[in-house]
């Protein structure tokens, strides 16, 4: 039995991706796996893939899991707990400047018009 294992969480990946890495919310409208692996596992639970602050909110809300983690919007907006807080738009995903593919070192991730708080005085140290 998975919940037997003494396992201090369970984090899982949503089955969502497109396989191009380019759409972030592809399926939002199937099941979770959170919550068919939630009554095997009443501990931490940790989903990630295709989530954006409204879905999130939803999974945490419903209990299904404790915690989302984000990739590619974490990628694409250092400051994202902030801008989330804060109800500003976010920057798009931009595989080029991702992946070891990307053509620039550096990205240039712009800023978000709505102040942020500290994380945007995080990002102002950035290079
Ligand atoms: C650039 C990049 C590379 C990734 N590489 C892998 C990988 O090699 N193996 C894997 O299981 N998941 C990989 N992922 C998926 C992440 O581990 C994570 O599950 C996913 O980004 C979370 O979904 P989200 O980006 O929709 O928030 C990668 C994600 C990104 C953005």
């Amino acid at each position: 039995m998975l919940a037997d294992r003494g396992l201090a969480y369970l984090h899982l990946v949503e089955p969502r991706g497109d396989g191009t890495g380019t759409d972030i919310r592809t399926s939002v409208d199937q099941p979770t796996a959170a919550a068919q692996f939630r009554p095997y596992w009443p501990e931490k639970l940790i989903t990630a893939g295709g989530f954006d602050q409204h879905s999130a909110e939803a999974v945490v809300a419903t209990g299904d899991a404790d915690a989302v983690a984000f990739g590619r919007s974490f990628l694409a907006n250092p400051d994202l707990p902030a801008r989330f807080a804060a109800g500003a738009a976010l920057n798009p995903y931009d595989r080029s400047t991702s992946t070891r593919a990307a053509t620039s070192a550096t990205p240039t991730i712009p800023r978000s018009a709505t102040p942020t708080g500290s994380h945007n005085n995080f990002l102002r140290g950035l290079p």
